[in-house]
């Protein structure tokens, strides 16, 4: 019964980019709506699972209440937050894009046009949230991270989900049309830890996220 199937347990859920701090008026951000890691949430709340909701900065509201909207701008602060909750989630999914790098000395104030030169911005590399949390994971908990590519999809989401000690991997491409950023639908490809693979057919986001649990069920089914 997918009404209830989530009932009694904790999901947490990141969505959305990350912005990450150039000076008061500049970020280095990325084109994810969270429109996906919404949908996801939605989906869980509705089959009663009690959600926790780590959402970068986007333009959207979680209807349920069943869904705890936590709000962060920063990689840094997405991975605070997402360890807070992790010790008493059942089930976690990644879905934001999260900034690979971030400005290394955030200036204070608004960095003026130069004169002659243009500015350079050193960069420093953010946290990996989805690894961070492989490392801690206790053995009857199930993680789920996404992978995002433009080309060789297959080979670099199976070395994702082993690397960062994932359950198992939604692959999506850019080079499908109506998947990935902004869109209301997503084509996505399930990988579980032992390789196996499953294809979907382009989707509405809110069916996507119902395929996606539903697998995530049958690894705790094993569990
Ligand atoms: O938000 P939408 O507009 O609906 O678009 C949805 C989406 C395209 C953003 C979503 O479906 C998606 O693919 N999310 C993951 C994007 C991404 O950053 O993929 P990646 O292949 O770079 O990262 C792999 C995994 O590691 C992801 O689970 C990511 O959340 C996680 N990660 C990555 C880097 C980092 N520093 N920390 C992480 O946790």
């Amino acid at each position: 019964d997918r009404t209830s199937d989530l009932s009694g347990k904790s999901v947490l859920i990141t969505a959305g980019p990350t912005y990450e701090k150039i000076d008061p008026v500049r970020f280095i951000g990325n084109y994810s709506s969270g429109k996906m890691g919404y949908a996801l949430a939605e989906e869980c709340a509705s089959r009663g699972a009690n959600v926790t909701l780590v959402s970068g900065p986007v333009a959207l509201s979680a209807k349920s209440s069943n869904i705890n909207v936590v709000s962060v701008e920063s990689a840094r602060e997405m991975l605070d937050e997402c360890q807070k909750v992790f010790p008493t989630s059942d089930i976690s999914i990644m879905c934001a894009a999260v900034a690979d790098y971030a400005p290394a000395n955030p200036s204070d104030h608004k960095i003026k046009r130069e004169k002659q030169d243009v500015p350079t911005i050193t960069l420093v590399k953010n946290p990996d949230i989805a690894a961070t949390l492989g490392k801690e994971k206790r053995p009857e908990q199930v993680l789920v991270g996404f992978a995002l590519e433009t080309d060789n999809e297959a080979v670099n989401a199976s070395e994702k989900l082993t690397r960062k000690n994932l359950d198992m991997i939604v692959l999506n491409s850019l080079r499908d049309k109506g998947a990935c950023f902004g869109t209301d639908t997503n084509k996505v490809s399930i990988i579980r830890s032992d390789k196996s693979r499953t294809d979907f057919p382009l989707k509405d986001k809110s069916e996507v996220a119902g395929d996606i649990i539903d697998e995530i069920l049958k690894i705790l089914g094993k569990v």
